[in-house]
């Protein structure tokens, strides 16, 4: 009997959650997977009930678990707040305790929706690519890191950007191996790009000569490119369909997978996999708590269910499970169900939904 622990969070966490967790049930009956789940607090709402953004109870019930579903964590309330009791750095915590070094953030764009994005539908069909993106180290946990007051009085704001041989290691052996993976479902040759910035940070030039050592020495067979993360930004958006895997470090991961959402039609579709060094993992949407809708049944709950997905796939091994959900996503949108942000306003035979609408919708294809 496995366990799943749900961390619903802030702001449209909770409405999200509540969809993806339908699904779960839903998915657990259905291929008798023999889920139990629990809930648990973590963010802003943790801090309200327990004076700490992951409390103890939360953390140690995390480490008990198979794996970890988040809604998202954040939002105006708790912004002022001392830096440490955040609902962010509850968050960072979590990934930092669990060890979920390894964020794989997957941007596919489902053809119905092609409309949907900013950019032209010829850049983007057939879009599928995987950001692996370093989500313990780098400059969100360097150490120094703080604000201090300088002579002059004037205040400096300082953090720091390290990555250690092992950690870039570790992250390139998990970009070369999916890439292998990937390339070998879809009967192509493999490659990976790594995103850096070489040409200014020694932390990324050790990044840059670390992953062409372990290219060298275990993965000839992938092909092994290099840019520097403002052309990537770039090419992201020129021409994505070059990429397959990018591999990078924490803080241009967080802002690639934001960019490579958009492509994908909304960031309220990209869902994500935060992996341990044996793969047990947290699976959460890429997206915040968007508060500026929380409330309103107005999110768009699929990164959520498509995380579920990623769950059944890395954690539980039930490729069957992961791939029906992925099928009552592709069929409801089929059916022309559009939260607003996924909706092309100058398609005809759309039909705008709510959060919960959606989700109803996606549960209604898997138990028919
Ligand atoms: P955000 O991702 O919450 O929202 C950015 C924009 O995208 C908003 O306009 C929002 O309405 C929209 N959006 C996001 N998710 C959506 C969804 N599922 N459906 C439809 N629209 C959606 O980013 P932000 O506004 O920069 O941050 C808001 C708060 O969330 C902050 O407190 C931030 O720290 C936090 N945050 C948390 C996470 C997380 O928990 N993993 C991730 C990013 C931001
Ligand atoms: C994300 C978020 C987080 C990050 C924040 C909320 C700590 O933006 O999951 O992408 O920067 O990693
Ligand atoms: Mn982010």
């Amino acid at each position: 009997m496995a366990t799943i622990l749900t961390l619903a969070g802030d702001g449209i966490g909770p409405e999200i959650m509540t969809q993806a967790v339908d699904v779960l049930n839903a998915v657990n009956n259905k291929f008798e997977l023999g889920l139990t789940l629990e809930s648990g607090l973590i963010g802003g709402v943790a801090f309200d009930a327990t004076g700490e953004p992951l409390p103890e109870e939360t953390l140690e019930r995390a480490r008990a678990a198979d794996a970890v579903l988040l809604g998202a964590v954040g939002g105006p309330k708790w912004d002022a707040i001392e830096r440490s009791k955040r609902p962010e750095r509850g968050l960072l915590k979590i990934r930092s305790e669990l060890g979920l070094f390894a964020n794989l953030r997957v941007a596919k764009l489902y053809p119905q929706l092609v409309n949907a994005s900013s950019i032209k539908p010829e850049i983007i069909s057939g879009l599928d690519l995987l950001i692996v993106r370093e989500l313990t180290g780098g400059i969100y946990f360097g150490e120094p890191r703080g604000i201090r007051t300088l002579e002059n009085g004037e205040q400096q704001g300082y953090n720091t950007m390290v990555y250690s041989t092992s950690e870039i290691q570790r992250i390139g052996k998990v970009a070369f191996e999916l890439a292998k993976t990937r390339a070998q479902a879809a009967g192509r040759p493999a490659k990976v790009c790594s995103i850096d910035k070489a040409n200014v940070l020694e932390v990324t030039e050790l990044w840059k000569q670390t992953m062409i050592e372990i290219q060298q020495a275990d993965y000839n067979d992938v092909a092994l490119s290099h840019m520097y993360a403002d052309n990537a930004c770039m090419q992201l958006i020129k021409d994505p369909k070059q990429f397959d895997v990018m591999v990078t470090g924490n803080m241009f991961g967080d802002i690639l997978s934001d960019e490579a959402a958009m492509l994908t039609g909304s960031i309220g579709m990209l869902p994500s996999a935060s992996l341990d060094e044996a793969g047990k993992g947290m699976y959460e949407p890429c997206h915040g708590s968007a508060p500026d809708i929380a409330g309103q049944d107005k999110a768009n709950p699929l990164a959520t269910i498509l995380s579920v997905a990623m769950m059944l796939r890395y954690t539980f091994k039930k490729e069957e499970a992961a791939q029906a959900i992925e099928q009552a996503v592709s069929d409801v949108l089929d059916d022309g169900l559009r939260t607003i942000d996924i909706l092309d306003r100058s398609e005809t035979g759309l039909k705008q939904v709510g959060c919960q609408e959606m989700g109803q919708a996606v549960l209604a294809k898997l138990v028919q």
